[in-house]
């Protein structure tokens, strides 16, 4: 596969399981590895996807903007297409490995099995704005939702959006969905225990990013 793009890779989880930590500590070891790489997120990996997220936050006497489901699924959609566009696809086309905090994964655990959407309705979203372009690793890093809230709502002095807000039900159906994801796709999925602590679960991620550029 030498030639061609380089190796986009995925993080994913609940909330508080730890990715930018993670996302940060590979992308050390990576530069130390000589294969400096992109470090960046969605939504908010550009101005439009910072702007397109503010409206999901109220606080500050800031009433919460009325939202259906569909509209927050293409508000996020809209977020991506310009964050592939402008910063993931000339990254991977210069060859460059990129590290990037939640992608179309994160569409199909929160607005399709949280919010209960059509998977096939958010695959072909996921598609478009993607423009196609699949991760080829998928680093899901698990907690049970009561360790990933509480640890979120302590580093944030609690979380003021509408998804931060939403009930422990919600944040159980989303783990479960990714879960789900992962189990369908076993190839690109590698799972760790993010109650491990934080060392421990560099190392398992890092062993996988190896061998994937091993294998490229
Ligand atoms: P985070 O940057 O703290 O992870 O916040 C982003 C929030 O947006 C998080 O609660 C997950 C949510 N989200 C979705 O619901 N769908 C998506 O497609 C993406 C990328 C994020």
């Amino acid at each position: 596969m030498r030639g061609r793009r380089g190796p986009f890779i995925t993080l994913e989880g609940g909330e508080g399981s730890g990715k930018s930590v993670q996302v940060e500590a590979l992308g050390q070891l990576l530069a130390e590895a000589g294969q400096p790489a992109l470090l960046t997120r969605e939504p908010a990996g550009t101005d439009l996807g910072r702007f397109l997220w503010s409206l999901f936050q109220s606080g500050e006497g800031r009433e919460p903007i009325a939202m259906t489901p569909v509209a927050e699924l293409f508000l996020f959609e809209a977020a991506r297409a310009q964050h592939v566009e402008d910063a993931v696809r000339p990254a991977l086309e210069e060859g460059r490995v990129v590290l990037c905090e939640r992608f179309t994964d994160s569409t199909l655990a929160y607005q399709g099995y949280g919010r209960g959407l059509s998977l096939d309705y958010i695959r072909a979203a996921n598609h478009m704005a993607s423009g196609g372009l699949a991760p080829d690793l998928t680093l899901l890093l698990d907690v049970p939702p009561e360790v990933g809230l509480s640890r979120a709502g302590n580093r944030s002095g609690g979380r003021d959006d509408r998804i931060g807000q939403e009930d422990a039900e919600f944040h159980s159906r989303v783990r479960e969905g990714f879960l789900a994801l992962a189990r369908r796709e076993p190839e690109r999925f590698f799972v760790v225990d993010a109650t491990k602590p934080a060392d421990e679960v560099t190392q398992r991620c890092w062993e996988q990013v190896r061998r994937l550029l091993d294998r490229l």
